[in-house]
Order: structure tokens, then C-alpha cells, then sequence
């Protein structure tokens, strides 16, 4: 606690990432190093989930995406996908109060309607119990895809344009953006020291710092989460610029300031 508390303190409040996504890897791991079922790992897991949850709002972030369960994962043992719905339901039924305390919005992207009814209920539930709070969204990926999502925002744009909605003209990166939903990450984490984005979040990626830790997901906690900031607070983002044009750019954004401030 103390040690969280400190290391707050050394974070540069103006150098705070908006959107921070995190792939959460190596529950299985951390479970068979320990000679335990995979499902104990999860279960960790979520304990991770709700330290991660907790400090990022302390930091101030406003958009937290985490990668709870892919369309991909449809593929492992049905008792681990259970086991993993059944964490769900525990994990909604529990803390939405303390989101709601907390003032974190709660939001899902991916083919919600592929979870079973009862979840679908539940997540429409805390959704809603939710939806006026305005310190943080989190967002849980679920049953999620970023090629899917990709995809159906094509299909969106495409029926507005057969409906005379929009012209050829104003299909651009913004009208995709907002189809998609969610901003763009600034910093996009992964656990477990695997080099890969996991089809996550494929559009809003586009420019993120990346940081890989190989602590696994339930070894990583509100602590690590500030190590990460710092990581992500020395990194220079140039947005394709050289580094002169951001030199430049820095120089005039502050004797604009400078400027704002003497006038009358
Ligand atoms: C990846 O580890 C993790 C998942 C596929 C599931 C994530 C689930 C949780 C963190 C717990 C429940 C979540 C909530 C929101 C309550 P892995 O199983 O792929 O690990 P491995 O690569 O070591 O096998």
C-alpha cells in the first residue's frame, strides 16, 4: 500500500496515458509453476483485475480496456471456459458498487450475445447501474476480435452510405474511429513476455507505446501498473514527426501558453 502510494507521487500528473489497454497473459502459467489448475490462475487473475482497476483510477486514467476473453478463447476446454464465466458472474455481481463508489463506467466491446443470457443480463445491469458515473470506462473485451470489429465498422459505414446517409467524401479515419468506439491507446501492456497484439484492439493500436512485462497477469498489480506509467512517461511519442519537428512543435506550444497567460 505504502510502497503503491509512493510511487504515485513520482508520476508526472501532466503525462497521464488517456486510454491504457492491457492483453492480460499467463494465468495457466502462473498456475502450472505452482502445480495448480489453470483455473486458480484465473482466478488470481481477476484479484489482478480489480488492484489494476483500483490504481488506475487513482492515476487518473480515462479509458482502461483489458482483454478478458477472446473469440479465440472459444477454442480451449469447455470446464475453462465455465470456470472463466463463472469468474464473470462473480466478478459483476461483486463490484458494482465499488465501481459505481468509484465512479468507473462500465463497458464491454466484442459479440456480447455469443456469452450466455444470464451474463448478457448482468453485464446490461451493471451497465446501466453505471452509466452516469464519469472518473474512468472500463471496458471489457469479451468474446472479442479486432479483425471482427474492424469488420463490422466497414459494414456500418457501408449501410449509412447505401442509405444516402454520408458521401464517399466523408468516409475517413474519424467516421471509423467513432464506428469503432473506443479512442485510440496510448500505452497498450501485455504480461507474460509474449511479443504479440492477439488480434486486441487492431485499429485503435495505430500509434500506442507498447510495454511488455514478463511478470504474469496474476503476479501484475496496481504497483506494476505505475511502473508501467513511468516506462510510458520517458517515452518521446512522434506521431511520424522527426524529432526536430517535435522540438519545434514543443517550443511554439509553449510560448503559446506563455502568451495566453500575459494577456490581460
Ligand atoms: C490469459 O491467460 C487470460 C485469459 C484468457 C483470461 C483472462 C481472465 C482473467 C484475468 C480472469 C477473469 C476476468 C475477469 C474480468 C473477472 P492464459 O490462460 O492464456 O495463460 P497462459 O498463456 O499462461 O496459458
Amino acid at each position: 500500500m505504502a510502497e503503491r502510494r509512493n510511487l504515485l507521487e513520482t508520476l508526472d500528473k501532466k503525462k497521464i496515458p488517456y486510454h491504457v489497454a492491457i492483453i492480460m497473459d499467463g494465468n495457466g502459467r502462473w498456475a502450472q509453476k505452482r502445480g495448480l489448475p489453470r483455473i486458480e490462475g484465473h482466478k488470481q487473475g481477476a484479484k489482478s483485475v480489480d488492484s489494476v482497476t483500483t490504481t488506475a483510477r487513482k492515476i487518473g486514467i480515462k479509458y482502461l480496456t483489458l482483454y478478458a476473453f477472446s473469440k479465440d478463447n472459444w477454442k480451449r476446454p469447455k470446464d475453462e471456459i465455465l470456470a472463466l464465466f463463472d469468474l464473470l458472474r462473480h466478478y459483476l455481481s461483486k463490484k458494482k458498487d465499488k465501481m459505481k463508489k468509484n465512479q468507473i463506467k462500465f463497458n464491454v466491446v466484442g459479440d456480447i450475445e455469443d456469452l450466455p443470457q444470464d451474463i448478457v443480463g448482468k453485464i446490461n445491469e451493471v451497465k446501466a447501474y453505471t452509466s452516469d458515473c464519469n472518473g474512468m470506462v472500463l471496458t471489457l473485451a469479451l468474446s472479442y476480435s479486432g479483425k471482427s470489429e474492424i469488420v463490422k465498422a466497414c459494414k456500418k459505414i457501408l449501410k449509412m452510405y447505401k442509405d444516402g446517409k454520408i458521401t464517399e467524401e466523408e468516409i475517413d479515419n474519424n467516421l471509423f474511429s467513432d464506428m469503432i468506439g473506443l479512442p485510440d491507446v496510448d500505452l497498450l501492456i501485455r504480461t507474460s513476455g509474449e511479443m504479440r497484439v492477439s488480434d486486441f484492439l487492431l485499429w485503435n493500436i495505430a500509434y500506442a507505446e507498447v510495454y511488455i512485462t514478463k511478470k504474469l497477469w496474476p503476479d501484475f498489480r496496481g504497483k506494476d501498473l505505475i511502473k508501467a506509467m513511468k516506462e510510458f512517461q520517458k517515452r518521446e511519442r512522434r506521431f511520424g514527426l522527426t524529432q526536430e519537428q517535435i522540438m519545434t512543435m514543443k517550443q511554439d506550444m509553449k510560448e503559446n501558453t506563455e502568451k495566453t497567460i500575459d494577456c490581460p
